[in-house]
């Protein structure tokens, strides 16, 4: 975790500086002798931003990216592995029997399957949502080699315009990020009205800061880990372009102030790696 101080030698660093620290190896799911979501198994290294590309192109969930998911996010993402192995955790404190958990834009289904391995929301239909039909079919052939998967049902299915219901836990991990940003109180909103006062949304997404130094210095660190896991400057600012005006980050206040508006009576962040934070939202 950042140690928040306010240091000079800490803010003078650029991306020329080679990086002085090494981040933690982190801890892999629980009773998850494959790691996290049984993703060690998995072969595919993401290498789509290594060559140099003549063009920019958008970023998108296509077959390529499905195809490499689990590596991509497990080294662009600092605590996934706890975020993911702790929604198992948060969701079975409020999964009530016979209702729905939802997982939407729930990839190759890691949350779920930390969900599925929780013996309180066994109970509990667990159905995973997601628009890419790659990411989906990805997903279907993961499941199936895992012995949770058959407790989870995949849906195609856009955020912007579902219906859900009965639900007592909805998670939504690294997706509303990528929601145009005047679309998201609405999905929140419907989230909101699925669920029952005390129930629960898991709400995790790369962040800003108000403070635009302190926001830089954590954006470098975050530059600094995916070095670490591999990429290099090229892949690391080949993918910065793919993303940018494709994955929105708002501040923690713009989320706070949005979950309120949507009707949730109780939010903060339970967890925080550099620029990654994951929410809790009570309804
Ligand atoms: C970064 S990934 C989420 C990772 C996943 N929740 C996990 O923790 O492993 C974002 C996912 O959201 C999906 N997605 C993006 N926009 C969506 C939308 N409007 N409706 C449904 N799924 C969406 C993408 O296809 C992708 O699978």
């Amino acid at each position: 975790m950042l140690p928040i101080v306010a240091n000079k030698t800490i803010f003078a660093m650029t991306d020329q500086d080679p990086p002085n620290h090494t981040f933690p190896q982190e801890t892999p799911a629980k009773g998850d002798d494959a790691g996290v979501a049984g993703y060690a198994s998995t072969q595919l290294r993401d290498e789509l931003y290594a060559e140099p590309m003549p063009e920019r192109g958008l970023f998108t969930f296509n077959e390529a990216v499905a195809s490499v998911f689990p590596d991509m996010i497990s080294r662009s993402v600092p605590g996934y592995p706890t975020v993911i192995a702790m929604t198992g955790v948060l969701a079975a404190r409020h999964a009530r029997p016979n209702t729905n958990i939802y997982d939407l834009g729930c990839s190759w289904g890691a949350s779920l399957l930390s969900v599925a391995k929780e013996p309180a929301c066994q109970n509990c239909q667990l159905i995973g949502i997601d628009n890419s039909e790659a990411m989906l079919s990805a997903a279907r052939n993961h499941l199936a080699q895992l012995p949770e998967g058959k407790l989870i049902t995949l849906q195609a299915g856009d955020i912007a315009d579902l219906q859900l219901t009965n639900a007592s836990v909805v998670i939504m991990n690294y997706t509303l990020q990528f929601v145009p940003i005047a679309q998201r109180e609405a999905v929140l909103g419907r989230i909101r009205k699925a669920l029952m006062p005390g129930d629960l949304m898991i709400l995790s997404e790369k962040i800003t800061l108000q403070d635009n130094e302190l926001n830089r210095h954590l954006i470098e660190l975050h530059h600094d880990f995916k070095r670490q896991q591999g990429y290099s400057d090229l892949e690391i600012a080949q993918k910065r372009d793919a993303l940018e005006n494709v994955l929105l980050p708002e501040t923690r206040e713009a989320h706070f102030d949005r979950l309120k508006r949507a009707g949730f009576s109780q939010c903060d962040v339970w967890f925080q790696c550099l620029n990654f934070a994951s929410f809790i939202a009570i309804a």
